[in-house]
């Protein structure tokens, strides 16, 4: 991988697991770490609720085939984590006694299955984007694991522009209006999941200082934007001027989300927060259990 590159062009140092290091960077690194974890697993559970909802076999196998990936990353990107001091066992309490979040894109539930195909293309195309960006850091393990991650990120997105294109092709008025409807809602979801403006921070920002954030929040949304547009409205999506336009060629201005409120949503706020939260507790719980019936038992 050739050497990040800093924002005066110079090469940065980067970085092996036993190589010493900065402690920003081996404390930044486990956090990105245990935060992708963390998302990657409970990012699962939407689309478990699915599976037997799923409206024909092969749909069934892509779904299962996706959440076995997404449990999978979650295991690659807890593997790096670990060796930096953070296991699971951690992640997983930081999150139920409220000190780690999942993004705002997993405090909801999909109502249609004809949400899955927009939502899962503007989801999986974000999350390249970062993938992308979080890659070039200077942190090594992590940045080879996001690669392994973002070649099936990349196969998903493939699955997704075929139910994108299914369902507004071959569905009937009904099916058609609701995914429709989910772009919409999904495209406002995904420009807040890449946080907000951070023009006049990013300099600052501990993170980007230490190496890990090669590229700000507003970049990478912009980014985004140019390479997802274009594929959504090749698809047939109607792309409502009032939410995303592109004022200038590259330059996109889109309706802005309102903060306050993904901030509530994050913070636990969400239709599907609690039940999230919920389920991963009841799973440190079986484990606990399942501990003490190990020790009963020897
Ligand atoms: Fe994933």
């Amino acid at each position: 991988m050739p050497a990040p590159i800093t924002d005066q062009g110079a090469p940065r140092r980067s970085y092996e697991l036993n190589d010493p290091m900065p402690s920003e960077v081996r404390a930044g690194a486990r956090r990105f770490a245990s935060v992708q974890a963390l998302n990657e697993l409970v990012g699962v559970l939407p689309f478990a609720a699915w599976l037997n909802r799923a409206p024909s076999l092969s749909r069934k196998q892509m779904l299962m085939a996706k959440i076995q990936d997404e449990v999978g990353h979650g295991h690659v990107a807890a593997r790096v984590a670990q060796d930096l001091g953070a296991g699971w066992e951690s992640i997983l309490r930081d999150y139920v006694e409220g000190r780690a979040k999942v993004h705002n894109i997993f405090h909801y539930d999909f109502e249609s299955w004809e949400e899955f195909g927009p939502g899962l293309l503007l989801m999986n195309s974000a999350a390249i984007v970062q993938f992308q960006s979080l890659g070039r850091g200077v942190y090594l393990p992590y940045a080879r694991a996001l690669r392994k991650i973002e070649r099936e990120e990349s196969f998903h997105y493939q699955h997704a522009l075929d139910m994108t294109h299914e369902v507004l092709h071959s569905g009937d008025t009904a099916q058609r209006r609701r995914a429709q409807d989910a772009f919409e809602v999904w495209m406002r979801r995904v420009l807040a999941y890449f946080g907000p403006p951070d023009t006049d921070t990013l300099a600052t920002n501990p993170m980007h200082v230490a190496g890990l954030k090669p590229h700000g929040n507003d970049e990478l949304r912009q980014q985004w934007l140019g390479r997802i547009v274009p594929v959504c409205r090749g698809l047939g999506m109607h792309v409502d001027p009032d939410l995303v336009r592109e004022a200038s060629p590259g330059h996109w201005e889109f309706d802005m989300p309102d903060w306050t409120d993904v901030k509530r949503v994050i913070a636990g706020g969400g239709p599907a927060s609690e039940q999230r939260l919920a389920w991963i507790r009841g799973v440190l719980e079986r484990n606990a259990a399942d501990r003490i019936s190990r020790v009963v038992a020897a």
